[in-house]
């Protein structure tokens, strides 16, 4: 199973490489599971693949022929998109490439960034459908954005107070 993850060296999508290859590629019954981390790190650094292959190595969970892979690209270059969904024969892809702040949306605090609209270039239009998530990796979301965000700043206050 080949799967290309956007925006994967960011917050969401280097947790997501990582429960992939430990998780997922795991339990799941297939040959070989790679995973194609794609970012342009406009907003995220290098070091993060290394991280995310150094937590991997450490993890308990068995980790079954996965392979990591880095392209340094941005998600709105379509010669390049279409290339990598060629060249690894992309399965699935998870979208996480994107610059609104999650504050934002948690606390309705004004950010000081700029929308602007869509330029030449830009994707025209994004579908998702979460179904595919959980008929291969039988994963479906339990908890909202606001639960995700109570239990890490609970985990934040715990592990100061130490
Ligand atoms: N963090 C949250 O709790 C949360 C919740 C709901 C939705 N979201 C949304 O999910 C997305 C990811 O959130 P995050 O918190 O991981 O943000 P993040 O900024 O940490 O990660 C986004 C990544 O996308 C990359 N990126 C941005 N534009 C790109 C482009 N054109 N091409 C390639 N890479 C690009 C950035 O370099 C960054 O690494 C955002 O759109 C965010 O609004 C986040």
């Amino acid at each position: 199973m080949n799967i290309l993850l956007t925006g994967a060296t960011g917050y969401i999508g280097s947790h997501t490489a990582v429960a992939l290859a430990c998780i997922a590629g795991g339990k799941l019954d297939v040959k070989s599971f790679n995973i194609v981390l794609l970012d342009n790190l406009c907003n995220s650094d290098l070091a993060v693949v290394d991280r995310i292959q150094e937590i991997i190595r450490v993890k308990p969970n068995p980790v079954k022929n996965t392979s990591i892979t880095f392209i340094q690209g941005d998600i709105r270059d379509t010669s390049l998109l279409t290339q990598v969904l060629h060249d690894h024969q992309i399965d699935s892809v998870i979208h996480f490439a994107g610059l609104k702040a999650v504050g934002e949306s948690v606390n309705n605090v004004k950010v000081p960034l700029q929308f602007v609209n869509r330029r030449a270039g830009d994707i025209a239009t994004c579908y998702a459908d979460t179904n595919k998530a959980f008929s291969t990796l039988n994963w479906v979301a339990t908890r909202s954005l606001a639960d995700m965000c109570q239990s890490a700043w609970l985990f934040e206050q715990s592990s100061t107070k130490k």
